[in-house]
């Protein structure tokens, strides 16, 4: 069975990033994650518009996923609406349910695909009504705002809970993870039901097409 990263490039060098991308293609890597950040959602900035503009521009094709950790909405939508493959805010950052299906409908008219973020503090069965809705859940395995943190073990219990709600229902969504994710944790959250791992700062210090093996090809034994 083969697996799937999501490698985010919060933690290279700016200056780096666009041969780091292009090398995980090289390697066999189809999607790449990217953080963006408003300094008011999580005390913290991450990568600009630009940046990812000129990756999309200058990067061989690949999916963009990016994880939008800002507190409106609507406004990052349609700043990023037309860059990236995927788009994925918070659970949280929704004032309303009303602001949740205004992004919605506005993204089905425009064909862009939708995930929704949840926090390690947030009430996994909260999100259930809206999973229909998305093309992506992506659970938090650490606060967000900062690469490089420990993975909370307990969300593990949480993705089995959210994979047996998507099963029942007979839902069609990848089941993303984000935060502390290495080689030694990464099995256990494929078991637990998740279908994306984002590595961060694990693969920015073991970047090799053998550690993207590892990471992603359980069935080789090459563990
Ligand atoms: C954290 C970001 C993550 C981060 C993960 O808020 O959402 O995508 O880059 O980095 P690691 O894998 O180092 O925890
Ligand atoms: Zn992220």
């Amino acid at each position: 069975m083969q697996y799937k990263i999501s490698p985010s490039i919060l933690d290279v060098q700016p200056d780096q990033m666009i041969s780091y991308v292009n090398t995980l293609i090289d390697w066999g890597v189809s999607n790449v994650h990217y953080d963006v950040m408003d300094n008011e959602f999580v005390p913290n900035k991450a990568l600009e518009l630009e940046k990812i503009k000129e990756i999309a521009n200058k990067c061989k094709k690949h999916t963009m996923d990016i994880h939008l950790m800002v507190s409106d909405v609507m406004k990052y939508y349609m700043m990023y609406k037309n860059v990236g493959d995927i788009l994925t805010f918070h659970y949280e950052a929704f004032k309303s349910k009303e602001e949740f299906f205004e992004l919605i409908d506005q993204a089905k008219k425009d064909h862009i695909k939708i995930g929704l973020a949840i926090n390690p503090d947030t009430d996994i069965n909260s999100i259930f009504p809206y999973l229909k809705y998305l093309e992506l859940v992506l659970v938090m395995s650490v606060f967000p705002g900062l690469g490089g943190q420990v993975f909370i073990e307990g969300t593990l219990e949480r993705v089995k809970i959210l994979k047996d709600y998507v099963l029942k229902n007979n839902l069609d969504l990848i089941i993303q993870i984000d935060g502390g994710i290495k080689a030694h944790n990464i099995k256990s959250c494929y078991d637990a039901g998740i279908t994306l791992a984002v590595v961060g700062s694990y693969l920015v210090k073991n970047f090799s097409k053998k550690e993207i093996d590892r990471l992603t090809n359980w069935d080789k034994k090459n563990w």
